[in-house]
This record gives C-alpha cells, sequence and structure tokens, in this order.
C-alpha cells in the first residue's frame, strides 16, 4: 500500500475498511441482543393457517465465530500493512520478503558459487551433481536453440559435441561464445560470381573433403573469394566463425543442393550473448559441460 498515489486515497480506505467492520460488528450484535429490544407488539406472518416465522437466533457458535473473525481481522491490521498506507507494527512487505529470501540465498550460495570458480574443468566435470546443474542449465538456457541434447537441430542451430568448433574449441573461445556471442558474417556470393560461378564453386566446396583437382574450374574463384576467410586449404578461421568446408561437418548442408543455397543467400548465423543473464559460475558450469 505503500505506492498509494495520495494521502486522500489511503484514508479513504481506511475509513471503509473501518466501517465495514463495525458494520459487520453492530450486525452481529443486534442479531443476539438486539432482539430483546424489538417491541413485542410486533405482528409476525402467518402463512398457511399454522406456518410462522421462527423466533429462534442462529445457534450461539454462529455468534463466537464472526466475533472471532472479527477480533483476528482487527489484530491483523494492526500488524500487517492493511489499512491504506499504514505498513503494520511489524512493517511486514512483500517487497523486504523477497529481498530478505534473496539475501540468505546470497549467503548460503556465495560459498558454493566462490568452490566452484575455483574449481579446475576437470574437477567440474568429475563432479556429477555440479554436471547435473550444468545440464538443466543448458536445457533451460540454450536446448531451444541447441536441441536438448546440444547437437544442434534445422541446419541453423549447430552440433555443440561434435568435433568441428567454427569459433574454437578451446575453453577461452567457447566461453566467448557465451559470453559475448557471435554474429557470423558471410555475403551473398549470387552477384559477384554469377549463376555458373556458384554452379562452379559449390561443386568445388562439395568435393573438397575427397581432394580435387588443381583443374577444377571453380578452384581460381575458390583462391581469389574464399581462402580469406576459409583458409588456403579451405580448413576454416575460427577468429572469423568461417567453417572448415573440408570435413563432413556441415552446418547448412554439404550437399549441392545446400551449398549452393549458402553462396547464393549468404548466412549470418546468431548466437545470442549469455554474459549479462548468466553468472560466471552458470558459465563455467557451461563451459565444463561442453569442452573436452
Ligand atoms: C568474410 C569471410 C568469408 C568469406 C570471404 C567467405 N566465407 Fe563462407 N563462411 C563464412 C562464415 C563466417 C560462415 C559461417 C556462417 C554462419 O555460421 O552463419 C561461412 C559459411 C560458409 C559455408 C557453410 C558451411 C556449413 O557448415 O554449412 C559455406 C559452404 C561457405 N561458407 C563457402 C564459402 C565459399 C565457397 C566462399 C567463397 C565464394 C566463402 N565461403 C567466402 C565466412 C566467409
Ligand atoms: C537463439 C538461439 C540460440 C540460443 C538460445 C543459444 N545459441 Fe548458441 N548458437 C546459436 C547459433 C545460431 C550459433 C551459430 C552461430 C554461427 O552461425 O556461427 C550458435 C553457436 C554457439 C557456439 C559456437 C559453436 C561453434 O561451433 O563454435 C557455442 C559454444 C554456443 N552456441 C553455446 C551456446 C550455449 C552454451 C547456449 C546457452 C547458454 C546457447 N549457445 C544458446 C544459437 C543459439
Amino acid at each position: 500500500m505503500a505506492d498509494m498515489p495520495s494521502g486522500f486515497w489511503s484514508g479513504w480506505i481506511i475509513a471503509l475498511t473501518l466501517s465495514s467492520l463495525a458494520g459487520v460488528a453492530w450486525l452481529v450484535w443486534s442479531i443476539y441482543y438486539g432482539r430483546d429490544l424489538q417491541e413485542e407488539s410486533e405482528v409476525e406472518p402467518v402463512w398457511d393457517e399454522d406456518l410462522e416465522e421462527g423466533h429462534n437466533p442462529p445457534p450461539l457458535w454462529w455468534f463466537w465465530m464472526l466475533f472471532g473473525a472479527l477480533i483476528f481481522t482487527l489484530v491483523y491490521i494492526m500488524l500487517f500493512p492493511g489499512l491504506g498506507n499504514y505498513s503494520g507494527v511489524l512493517n511486514w512487505s512483500q517487497g523486504k520478503r523477497v529481498a530478505d529470501s534473496y539475501e540468505d540465498f546470497q549467503a548460503n550460495f556465495a560459498e558454493a558459487r566462490a568452490e566452484v570458480l575455483n574449481m579446475s574443468l576437470v574437477e567440474i566435470q568429475n563432479d556429477l551433481d555440479l554436471m547435473d546443474t550444468a545440464e538443466r542449465l543448458f536445457r533451460r538456457e540454450c536446448s531451444a536453440c541447441h536441441g536438448p541434447d546440444g547437437r544442434g537441430q534445422a541446419n541453423m542451430f549447430p552440433n555443440l559435441h561434435d568435433v568441428d568448433w567454427q569459433w574454437g574449441a578451446s575453453a577461452e573461445q567457447i566461453e566467448q561464445s557465451i559470453r559475448g556471442g557471435r554474429n557470423a558474417n558471410m555475403i551473398a556470393w549470387q552477384a559477384i560470381l554469377g549463376d555458373e560461378g556458384v554452379e562452379q564453386v559449390a561443386d568445388y566446396v562439395v568435393n573438397l573433403r575427397q581432394g580435387v583437382d588443381e583443374s577444377h574450374p571453380g578452384r581460381a574463384m575458390f583462391q581469389q573469394n574464399c581462402v580469406a576467410c576459409h583458409g588456403m586449404d579451405g580448413t576454416g578461421n575460427p577468429a572469423l566463425g568461417a567453417p572448415n568446408l573440408t570435413d563432413n561437418i556441415w552446418l547448412y548442408g554439404g550437399d549441392m543442393d545446400a551449398v549452393r543455397e549458402t553462396l547464393q543467400q549468404g548466412r549470418f548465423g546468431v548466437m545470442p550473448a549469455f554474459g549479462e543473464r548468466l553468472d560466471d559460475m552458470q558459465i563455467k558450469l557451461l563451459i565444463a559441460l561442453l569442452v573436452r
């Protein structure tokens, strides 16, 4: 109630609450004790010859129950917020309760947190409970994109359990992927290479893993346009997120149709940054889960 816009509304609510309580008290009282004051001369209606309205008051336990509820209400609004801006003798508030439990939580877990931050990744990996926590965290934060088991999905979100890391497999590189996110940037080549060029380079890329003849018609174009990012031999460059094109692990697909589409449209995969959303311990747990 502390955020009432003005004292008027607070006063209004206090008046309303107190007068309702007084009204209820009067009602209860009058049912049981006001009766004597009623004039006996009142004529009771009679129906069907002998059906009269009863004179019995409701049972007395009823009176005590209502009376008890009234006392309880009064005590309650003295102790807790309930009367307009009045915050109650105990000074209880929902916000304060949340803050208190947050402090409790911090105090209880600060130690565990610090402990995890001091452990090595291997130690974390050998602790089944911690790995359980890491997996739960992964399911909650990452599985919508990377799949529940982290094996990727939809030719769009990479498998995080294979040997191929676009942005690098070291703990530092994985940390950077999680903390800062990643923006892959591979422009569309249609306008530069033309239909025939795309066809030839795509064929070159598709055959790269089996070794391509020096005389392949796409080779010159690949050397000219692609090696800056994907490397002379096509094995990629983690600093740019340029994937290895010589293995059989593909994000968007390694058959002719998929590679053609990659070249025609370009690819711009986005891994969102989690540095703000997760704390250091959570990020460390996730690294332990992913790194080998
Ligand atoms: C500016 C750097 C850059 C250049 C130049 C570049 N690429 Fe890429 N390429 C990337 C990046 C980064 C990705 C990853 C895109 C993503 O993850 O969304 C990528 C992805 C790809 C993929 C998809 C791989 C997969 O796993 O599905 C193919 C195929 C590819 N590039 C081929 C080429 C070819 C062929 C050329 C030359 C015509 C080329 N790239 C030029 C940076 C580059
Ligand atoms: C909104 C979807 C989305 C969510 C959520 C997401 N990711 Fe990603 N992540 C991606 C995409 C897309 C890429 C690939 C970016 C690219 O094309 O290079 C990626 C790439 C990565 C990479 C780099 C992979 C490589 O091969 O180098 C890591 C590591 C990673 N994610 C970890 C995580 C973790 C851990 C979480 C949970 C905290 C997470 N991701 C949540 C979409 C997501």
